[in-house]
């Protein structure tokens, strides 16, 4: 006799509805619908988690196509608890389905967004440096502006060799790329770059000659005693939702148009080519790199390269206007901070006789900035689908 197995939860209570492959639960906030194979993915219970690290044991390829519940409950002050068709028992605290809930709503409400400005911003947001290194609260503004802004300045840094790179290692992991470790940007004839001379230098993003160029830059000002050499910064994410919203031809033009760049000094030679321009799964630009300095000559069919131009020139008279354009002078001692790949740097020309001008700047990654910013708000200990409620964050 054939023993009888139900694909479909023959039992269940609570405030949940249960269809052909996904099921309804009523948290505080709503509605909720997960998917069977989801829930049954991403269970906590018994032998599907490394205990002790909160990793994935189960396979996920290898759950039954027809995965659904035999029996479950709902709760909202216990959670839910389901009995599955493949004889796995799982609970899923609510706090947790709150937290996943993948409904329109609530991944629109977890979603950050940026707040982009134009010059009217009038100044960056600025930290005293005790404040930052000292203490958790000043720390967390710091990258929450960052994290906002693109941009921050810490004021009142030691104007030592390296302390640069001392900050940089209090908050994370200095990036490493060719040419060196902490670099000296000062006037120098024989440099390997335009940043060496006293020239002005347009907003641009450093080394786009890298797949991945650094995502996020410390200029330090040791002093800054020159005639001339304001900074320049522009939120080029602020640029490029211009050219998404009033010229769209050309923004598709620059999302799908490949830029070679090249780098290069007497020891090294770094090369990359990649559109100015690329998006995340949801359209939101997620890289820029701008380098009117770097870029190669551009190798795409013929057709191509005239669109390329046009909306270049639109891009780039865009990124040198008054409008966009923050322009400042830093005094000895700020250390500047840009997410690179949305904040444009740059610098007025300055006249190198009339007094030093010395930065060092180190470049970083994004993701340990704000892997740091988790750890300072308590978010990074894997919040399992049984554990008891904790704050939801975005
Ligand atoms: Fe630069």
């Amino acid at each position: 006799m054939q023993q009888h197995t139900p694909t479909r939860a023959e039992h269940h209570r609570g405030p949940i509805r249960l269809g052909e492959r996904s099921l309804t639960v009523e948290l505080p906030g709503g509605s909720a619908c997960f998917h069977y194979i989801w829930l049954r993915d991403n269970s906590w219970s018994g032998e599907a988690r490394v205990q002790q690290t909160g990793e994935r044991k189960q396979y996920t390829a290898a759950i039954r196509e027809d995965i659904a519940p035999i029996a479950a409950h709902f709760d909202p002050s216990e959670g839910l608890w389901i009995e599955w068709n493949d004889g796995h028992v799982a609970t899923y605290s609510t706090a947790w389905l709150e937290r996943h809930d993948y409904s329109e709503h609530a991944r629109a409400a977890r979603r950050h967004s940026p707040r982009l400005w134009d010059a009217s911003l009038g100044s960056l947001p600025a930290f005293d440096h005790a404040s930052v290194v000292g203490d958790t609260e000043g720390r967390l503004a710091y990258l929450d502006a960052l994290r906002d802004y693109g941009a921050a300045i810490v004021r009142g840094v030691p104007s030592t060799d390296g302390e640069v790179e001392r900050f940089a290692q209090s908050l994370g992991h200095v990036r490493e790329v060719a040419f060196a470790r902490v670099h000296d940007v000062r006037h120098d004839p024989a440099g390997y770059n335009v940043a060496h001379t006293p020239f002005e230098l347009k907003p641009h993003t450093d080394l786009p000659s890298y797949s991945w160029p650094p995502s996020v830059q410390l200029l330090h000002f040791l002093v800054n005693q020159a005639e001339g050499g304001q900074s320049t910064l522009v939120d080029g994410w602020a640029v490029l939702e211009e050219m998404r919203q009033q010229h769209p031809e050309h923004f598709r033009v620059l999302v799908e148009t490949p830029v070679p760049y090249q780098l290069f000094s007497e020891t090294e030679d770094t090369q990359a080519r990649a559109p100015m321009v690329q998006l995340d799964t949801e359209g939101r630009v997620r890289t820029f790199r701008y380098s009117n300095q770097l870029a190669l000559p551009l190798d795409v069919p013929f057709e191509q390269v005239e669109p390329f131009y046009a909306a270049y020139r639109v891009l780039g008279s865009l990124i040198d206007s008054d409008r966009f354009k923050l322009a400042f002078k830093n005094t000895d001692g700020d250390l500047m901070t840009v997410h690179s790949h949305r904040v444009l740097h740059g610098r007025m020309p300055f006249e190198p006789g009339s007094g030093a001008r010395h930065l060092q700047d180190v470049y970083m990654e994004w993701d340990d900035l704000m892997a740091h910013r988790r750890v300072l708000r308590g978010e990074h200990m894997p919040l399992s689908a049984t554990a008891p409620a904790l704050e939801a964050t975005a």
